[in-house]
């Protein structure tokens, strides 16, 4: 035996793990879909306080409780369990940056295609392709709104951004966005927000639009947004703006189309204007981190030509059409921002 071998001893305990990893978020989800987060939030409880107040069998609540408290998203102290900070600021229902919808699509959209991710990698297809509108406006308009909190910080940083931009080019009187792929219009709204001169043009299909129109009346910011209808690589956008929105579209179109997509956007723009992308990075060799990798794996089970793009292969296409100023922006989020800026002569 190896001296190595006998230091370490291989054991199935990693594949023993692995295989379990689907087990957390499916009790997360439980635990949202039966209020247990919410009642805690109000205070330490034990079990049968929790069984009792959420109405769930004491049973139920027994396993998933402890369960939750093992792996660190519960707290016991003697016959009582509260809740974990992140989890109070992020899992209970009705608290402003609530991402309980997130696991509702994970649950209900994502896990029944990745059920079949064997016959994904055989052929090298999608299980359902979401980026053809037959299938996409459905089940992008049953979501995008519970992604809405992820994306609001970066979105409210990116508005900063785009303000101090605007003032840097006087552009005082109307500020014209384009917010592509809007699904909720988290992106254009939030610099709509920020600067009262800015009106939002969102371009989606006619099934999520009306999406973008709840979210923009709840923020008293429907006069100020117009939509155009139909896919992003068909739909005339017109031109003139000043700044334009990518948020989480270029993984679904793949780099084909991303690329035309790009281009089409440094024509829509007004000299001087502004692109931001939000995308998960994998870094350039492709060795991770894990989570834009994964991603990408959604990609191949979710659409017909998806991926996720390191930040240096997207600011090579950028470069390409003639975009400059190609920077990165941080933001509190997942997925790093982009930006860059079409020449004042171009
Ligand atoms: C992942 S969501 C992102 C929504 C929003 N930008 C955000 O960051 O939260 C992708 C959005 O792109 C839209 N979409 C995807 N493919 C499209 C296409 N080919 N034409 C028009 N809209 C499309 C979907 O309807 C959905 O609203």
């Amino acid at each position: 035996m190896p001296k190595s071998a006998r230091k370490h001893p291989v054991t199935p305990e990693r594949i023993m793990q692995l295989q379990w990893a689907f087990a957390p978020p499916l009790m997360l989800h439980a635990a949202v879909q039966n209020r247990i987060f919410d009642v805690l939030d109000e205070g330490p409880k034990t079990l049968a306080q929790i069984a009792s107040a959420t109405g769930a069998a004491p049973r139920g609540v027994r396993a998933l409780v402890e369960a939750l408290a093992a792996i660190g998203v519960l707290r016991r102290k003697g016959p009582r369990f509260s809740l974990a900070p992140d989890i109070s600021a992020f899992l209970v229902r009705n608290k402003p940056g609530f991402l309980g919808g997130m696991l509702q699509h994970l649950m209900t959209q994502i896990l029944p295609n990745w059920i079949k991710i064997p016959d994904a990698v055989r052929t090298g297809r999608p299980i359902h392709a979401v980026n053809q509108e037959l299938i996409g406006a459905d089940f992008f308009s049953a979501f995008v709104e519970d992604i809405y909190n992820l994306s609001r910080p970066s979105a409210q940083a990116l508005a900063q951004v785009v303000a101090r931009h605007c003032k840097a080019a006087r552009w005082a009187t109307r500020v014209n966005v384009l917010d592509i792929a809007a699904g909720s219009g988290v992106w254009g709204l939030a610099i709509a927000e920020r600067l009262p001169q800015a009106h939002v043009t969102a371009v989606d299909w006619s099934g999520v639009t009306p999406v973008t129109r709840k979210v923009a009346v709840r923020l008293n910011l429907a006069d100020r947004l117009s939509v155009i209808e139909g896919d992003i690589l068909q739909a005339d956008f017109g031109h003139g703006y000043h700044v334009a929105t990518l948020g989480h579209i270029l993984h679904s179109e793949g780099e084909a189309r991303s690329r035309q997509l790009l281009k089409k956007v440094f024509d829509a723009l007004a000299p001087g204007g502004m692109i931001a992308i939000a995308e998960f990075s994998p870094n350039t060799d492709r060795s991770g981190p894990a989570f834009p990798l994964m991603f990408a794996v959604n990609m191949l089970v979710e659409t017909e030509a998806g991926d996720t793009f390191s930040q240096s292969e997207m600011r090579g296409w950028l470069a390409e059409i003639g975009f400059t100023r190609i920077q990165p922006v941080r933001v509190p989020a997942p997925t790093p921002i982009l930006l860059a800026v079409k020449p004042s002569r171009a």
